[in-house]
């Protein structure tokens, strides 16, 4: 049986999914893939169903509706840790995270990692075609995020990771609230409250070709909030950790 899960969630992708799934099915030949579908109206769940059909490594997971980012991987998660498998990888159905760099990522999880971040923010990583404000809103949510919450990562709010089913086990999923793409933050806030090994690999991203992007203000609103309030509880432990140095 594979060791690894690809869980790709999906949210009206129909010409980018079979694609994607090709690639990952060549890059990590030896990995399962999960397709995570909102019952998405231009009809992705059904040619994930086709996918699936076809190939014996390929899960297909059907929700009712849209729930949000946070929840479809919350659900994913779920489905992968009773199945058994010891490495989930988030992945983006758009193409943005290549899979011909996986292989990297699962190295640094190989090597002793409980959480690797692709990360676009730290030397040797990047984005492509990605919109200006799209850019400047990336690096400042990561940059407000690692001030607010005490994060030493670069890049917090990224999609492309490899979890060990230890860290997420030790994460507590029920948890991490957040529905929206702060999601990402929460995650990463828990794994690190909870003393979890995390690393670092750089990711070229690639903004994607066809379909748009699920990100929405009011998503940007919920991180922000989040992050804010998350950053306000800790305050009291980090002032006194500080004046007890
Ligand atoms: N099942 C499900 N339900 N999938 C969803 C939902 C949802 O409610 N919302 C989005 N998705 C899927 C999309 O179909 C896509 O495969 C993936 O989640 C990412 O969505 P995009 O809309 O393409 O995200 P983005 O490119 O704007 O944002 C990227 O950057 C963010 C900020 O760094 C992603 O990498 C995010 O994960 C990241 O937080
Ligand atoms: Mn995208």
């Amino acid at each position: 049986m594979a060791t690894t899960l690809v869980i790709v969630p999906t949210y009206n992708e129909r010409e980018n999914l079979a694609a994607l799934i090709t690639r990952v099915r060549i890059a990590t030949p030896d990995a399962d893939v999960l397709v995570v579908d909102d019952n998405s109206p231009d009809g992705t769940g059904a040619i994930a169903d086709g996918l699936a059909a076809s190939d014996s490594a390929v899960f297909v997971l059907h929700r009712t509706g849209k729930a949000g980012l946070g929840s479809a991987y919350g659900a994913a998660f779920r489905w992968g840790l009773a199945r058994g498998y010891a490495r989930l990888v988030e992945m983006d159905a758009d193409g943005s995270h290549q899979p011909e760099q996986l292989p990297s990522l699962l190295a640094a999880a190989d090597a002793g990692a409980d959480v690797v971040l692709g990360s676009r923010w730290v030397p040797g990583g990047g984005v492509r075609n990605w919109p200006t404000y799209r850019e400047l809103l990336s690096r400042g949510g990561s940059a407000y995020s690692r001030i607010v919450l005490g994060l030493p990562q670069r890049d917090v709010t990224g999609g492309y990771r490899v979890l060990t089913a230890h860290a997420l086990e030790s994460i507590r999923l029920e948890d991490v609230h957040s529905q929206g793409y702060g999601f990402q933050v929460d995650l990463l806030f828990h794994a690190a409250r909870a003393g979890l090994r995390i690393v670092e690999v750089p990711i070229l991203f690639v903004e994607r070709e066809h379909g748009v992007s699920k990100m929405t203000g009011g998503i940007v609103a919920e991180a922000m909030f989040r992050v804010t309030l998350w950053g306000l509880g800790a305050l009291p432990g980090r002032l006194k950790r500080r004046i007890g140095r």
